[in-house]
């Protein structure tokens, strides 16, 4: 693995990252949730993001509003004049009643400040794919325009890192994996990823070591167990993804 280490691009992104913000302590995917996971001493973020009818980009997991907010139907539908308005913490708590959904640009100002790194999970509304993939870029390239560490940008679905790319070929992308189907790696390898992201029951020695040997890295969701981890990090795993932020110290290895 020594020789393949030294073909990768340099790696900038802590090894660990707090899945949606703050895991499950907070509303996922909201400001109050990076506050509280950068609280706990989290330095990297991952969060999900989409557009809105008016093409802002905004952080939400689900294809409709009905889990996380108060809202209802699709949230792509709407524009962000009324998405702003829904209440997306009540249904966590009492305690974030009243949380709004962010922006993208208010997640930047928040990360960026405080030097932390952020995986931007493009996940588009259906039949928007590669729109959503392009806007994205294009924001994340404005907003984090000159910063020495970028964000990356993964997806499930590779026409999203398609636009990705089209709109903003510098910023790093990662195809995220559920299953290993068939093409994955050409597709990863094409589409110019500097990583892969799979499930992590999917990842062994034999898929680190050939992510590795095309020079990518290998990251895994959502690992919650402590035994599992180890597994993970005894393989040279290069990230983490967890919901345990409050069981993990995102300072260890
Ligand atoms: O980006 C990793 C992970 O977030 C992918 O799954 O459904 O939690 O967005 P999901
Ligand atoms: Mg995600």
């Amino acid at each position: 693995m020594g020789a393949d280490m030294d073909t990768m691009t340099p790696w900038p992104y802590p090894r660990w990252i707090a899945h949606r913000g703050a895991g499950k302590l907070a509303p996922e995917n909201t400001l109050a949730a990076f506050r509280l996971g950068a609280s706990l001493g989290w330095r990297a973020f991952e969060c999900d993001v989409k557009l809105s009818a008016d093409e802002v980009p905004f952080l939400l997991h689900d294809s409709t509003l009905e889990r996380t907010t108060d809202g209802q139907g699709s949230a792509g539908d709407l524009p962000w004049g009324q998405l702003a308005q829904y209440d997306a913490g009540s249904w966590h708590s009492r305690s974030f009643a009243g949380e709004p959904l962010p922006t993208l640009a208010a997640i930047a100002a928040f990360v960026r400040r405080n030097g932390h790194a952020l995986n931007i999970e493009i996940k588009p509304t259906p039949e928007l794919e590669e729109t959503t993939g392009q806007v994205v870029a294009e924001h994340a390239a404005r907003l984090w325009a000159g910063d020495r560490v970028p964000p990356l940008l993964s997806s499930f679905r590779p026409e999203s890192l398609l636009g990705a790319r089209d709109a903003a070929p510098a910023l790093p992308r990662a195809l995220l994996l559920d299953t290993l189907w068939t093409g994955w790696f050409e597709m990863a390898r094409s589409l110019g990823c500097v990583a892969v992201v799979t499930k992590h029951v999917l990842m062994d020695a034999a898929l680190l070591a050939q992510v590795h040997g095309a020079g990518m890295r290998g990251l895994v969701y959502t690992v919650n167990d402590t035994s599992e981890a180890d597994r993970l990090l005894a393989l040279g795993i290069d990230g983490l993804i967890t919901d345990a932020v409050d069981r993990f110290s995102p300072a260890v290895g």
